[in-house]
């Protein structure tokens, strides 16, 4: 990577400040996906390994009024990575102040402090999504080094990441950071091939960054989920009561001229009159008829895409192939599962979010390569976009 990582810096003694992305689901306070807190142990460790003292911090959900505040602090991730760790972790309840500046100060080396939710200060006229200056110099002031290991947020330019980098204090990326860069960046700028993106979901206006910027650089892009039915009207098939955006029609239109053959469209449907799990399905070959609605890839579709998937060296997923939370309309998304699980030589990523929900849900996690802790950032990586949180990353 051409940024520098924890690797380059001496660490011992040091007061390291750690962005990490602790964004975790909460269901009445419990943890209900400790994932991204357990990515981030390989940095963290290292810190703590060199004697450092680690300062840890992050946001959680959006926070814009004093209630939004109510189930959103950190004290139980704290307490989970204290688990995780197996060592004391002590929480600071506070995002600046006394108390913070009296726990950092009395860490030991090899210590933890991981302190509020950084988007309490959004409460205050959006200090920290609108990465404001002041907030950035005092959080960097409480450190002697910078550690950005937060990449499901790197998309983002917010005090607590590219505010602290901005006041000249080392900043460097961890390992997660790092890890995620070199296994989406070779994906789509250096893939093996053939490379083949798997593009799914509800929407192709979330998409159409993402199919642009590949049209030149994957060998096929295979599509699915709800989007196909815009493609299928731009070309004048009948999608029943599928969901479709009108005003994208024509851009659907340009996009499979653009791609030619590399595109491919599904061939057949799982559909049903009612967006329900309760009713009915059918399977449609082209056309769905009017009083159904297309919800999910059809049998042929699947082959279709396994198929192509087989001799696939690169494969990069993003977006689930149907609604596959309901059971009637998963059988897409846990073929195009079994597709790539098959694979024995090829480098297979998950693109974070929902295609990432489905993976795990469906039990799958294990058979890919990489799955990315970012739903955000890796659609932005797949874009072909720059990233202001690894931007602000000196460069080695
Ligand atoms: C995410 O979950 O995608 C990241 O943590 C960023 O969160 P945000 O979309 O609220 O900025």
């Amino acid at each position: 990577m051409a940024k520098k990582t924890v690797q380059d810096i001496d660490l011992k003694g040091k007061k390291v400040l750690v962005r990490v992305d602790f964004n975790v689901p909460l269901k009445d306070g419990v943890i209900t996906d400790d994932t991204r807190i357990k990515a981030a142990l390989p940095t963290i460790k290292y810190v703590l390994d060199q004697g450092g003292k680690a300062i840890l911090f992050s946001h959680l959900g959006r926070v814009k009024t004093e209630e939004d505040k109510a189930g959103k602090s950190l004290a139980p991730v704290a307490d989970r990575l204290g688990e995780l760790l197996g060592k004391e972790v002590t929480f600071v309840p506070e995002t600046r102040g006394e108390a913070l500046e009296t726990a950092i100060n009395n860490l030991e080396d090899g210590g933890v402090v991981v302190f509020e939710n950084t988007r309490f200060e959004d409460v205050d006229g959006k200090k920290e999504s609108k990465n404001d200056a002041d907030l950035g110099k005092y959080w960097a002031s409480l450190g002697d080094v910078f550690v950005n290991d937060a990449f499901g947020t790197a998309h983002r330019a917010h005090a607590s990441n590219v505010g602290i980098a901005s006041t000249g204090i080392p900043t460097v990326a961890g390992f997660l950071m790092e890890k995620e860069i070199k296994f989406i960046g070779e994906a789509v700028e250096e893939p093996k091939r053939p490379m083949v993106a798997i593009l799914g979901g509800a929407k192709v206006s979330d998409k159409i960054g993402v199919i642009e910027n590949l049209i030149p650089k994957a060998d096929k892009i295979l599509i699915g989920g709800g989007m196909t039915y815009t493609f299928y009207r731009a070309k004048g098939i009948e999608i029943g009561k599928s969901l479709v955006e009108a005003d994208k029609v024509d851009l659907a239109k340009e996009l499979i001229e653009k791609a030619g053959d590399k595109l491919v469209l599904p061939v057949d449907s799982v559909t049903a009159a009612e967006f329900s799990n309760e009713v009915p399905t059918e399977v449609h070959e082209g056309a769905v008829p009017a009083d159904q609605m297309g919800l999910d890839i059809g049998p042929k579709t699947v082959e279709l895409f396994a198929n192509i998937l087989k001799d696939a060296k690169t494969v990069v997923w993003n977006g689930p192939m149907g609604v596959f939370e309901m059971s009637n309309f998963a059988k897409g998304t846990i073929g195009v599962c079994e597709a790539i699980a098959n694979l024995t030589d090829a480098t297979t990523i998950i693109g974070g979010g929902d295609s990432a929900a489905a993976a795990e849900q469906l039990g799958f996690a294990d058979k890919f390569t990489h799955i990315s802790t970012g739903g955000g950032a890796s659609l932005e990586l797949l874009e072909g976009k720059e990233l202001p949180g690894l931007a602000a990353i000196n460069d080695k």
